[in-house]
């Protein structure tokens, strides 16, 4: 099959597009053919990438764990999915993604894909979406009428962050620049702060929520404006010595696949209340060029990888 393989730790200088051998699906996982693949691209920078589940060093990894696509085969033991299954998939870290024809992915970690996405569009979804849905409501625990200040709000987590906080009826403030001010607003944010002209921990003070997927002096400010009682939830940093307050949580994590949180994901697209944003699309074969376009760090949604 075609991939896109790391040749070495780095950026994406280190992608090359060539033949590799193309996997097997082994007792209890799912073969699928890639229609679609969502560009992470921090992923190059992770430890986990190069790492099998053991921690052992991963020979030439192939990134791209956003998937969406078709059943093409499954192992012993898979009965509830079938050959021709429209999907979509979160796979998990230390395990080869999916800028390749093929990928193995686990029941656990599949959905049906949403019904009124294509491939291109449901590959946006997958990360981002999870990131979203599991820092606001697993972590956050963010209710319809709180507050929540969302940072970062036009990138491939904002979108979703925004949209899943306004759904759950909360206010949404946001942070992004002057350019997406009328993007995120369509998105449903009820206010949003140009973060090159104002500082929002001046502005607000009363936040149930923040979540931050921004990091750095965005981060440390943010602990001044949650409400006593609050979260401060973080995608971009762990904490580092001694918590600034100990009448808010402060919570760092790494997201999980969940097939099962991504077919609620799906039924809210497919009811027209969320809604995945694609910035830019790009051939496997140019899968150097979109890695480079979402290493600029200023995408509006995602960059999107076609596997033809
Ligand atoms: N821990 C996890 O499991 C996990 C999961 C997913 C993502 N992440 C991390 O979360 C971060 C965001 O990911 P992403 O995919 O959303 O990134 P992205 O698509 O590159 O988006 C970044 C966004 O941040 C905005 N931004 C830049 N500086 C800002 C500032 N000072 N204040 C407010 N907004 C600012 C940019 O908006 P403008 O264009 O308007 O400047 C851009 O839209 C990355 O560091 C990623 O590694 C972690």
């Amino acid at each position: 099959m075609k991939a896109v393989r790391l040749h070495g730790r780095g950026g994406p200088e280190q992608l090359v597009y060539e033949e590799a051998p193309q996997p097997q699906p082994g007792p209890g996982e799912v073969l699928a053919r890639v229609g679609a693949s969502g560009v992470i691209a921090n992923e190059l920078k992770w430890d986990e990438t190069y790492q099998t589940v053991d921690g052992a060093p991963r020979p030439l990894p192939i990134p791209g764990h956003d998937l969406s696509g078709e059943v093409a085969a499954v192992g012993p033991g898979v009965t509830d999915l079938t050959m021709g299954d429209a999907v979509y998939a979160l796979i998990a870290f230390r395990r080869d993604g999916a800028d390749a024809d093929y990928v193995i992915a686990l029941p656990s970690e599949l959905a049906p894909r949403p019904r009124t996405l294509d491939d291109t569009q449901a590959a946006a979804v997958p990360l981002s979406a999870l990131t979203a849905w599991q820092a606001l409501f697993v972590h956050g625990g963010l209710s319809a009428g709180q507050t929540a200040l969302i940072h970062g709000a036009a990138g491939g987590v904002g979108v979703f962050a925004t949209q899943l906080a306004r759904w759950k009826g909360a206010r949404v403030i946001t942070t992004a620049s002057a350019r997406n001010a009328d993007f995120v607003r369509a998105l449903g944010a009820d206010e949003v702060i140009d973060y090159a002209t104002t500082r929002f921990d001046e502005v607000v003070h009363d936040a149930d929520v923040v979540f931050d997927a921004v990091g750095g002096d965005t981060l440390a400010r943010s602990w001044r404006v949650v409400k006593p009682g609050g979260a401060l939830v973080s995608v971009v940093s762990p904490l580092s010595g001694q918590p600034v307050r100990d009448d808010i949580r402060y919570i760092y994590f790494i997201v999980e696949p969940s097939g099962a949180q991504l077919r609620e994901i799906g039924a809210l697209i497919d009811a027209g209340q969320l809604h995945p944003i694609v910035d830019r699309v790009f051939p496997l074969a140019q899968a150097r060029q979109a890695y480079e376009a979402a290493a600029t760090g200023h995408p509006r949604g995602k960059i999107v990888i076609t596997v033809p």
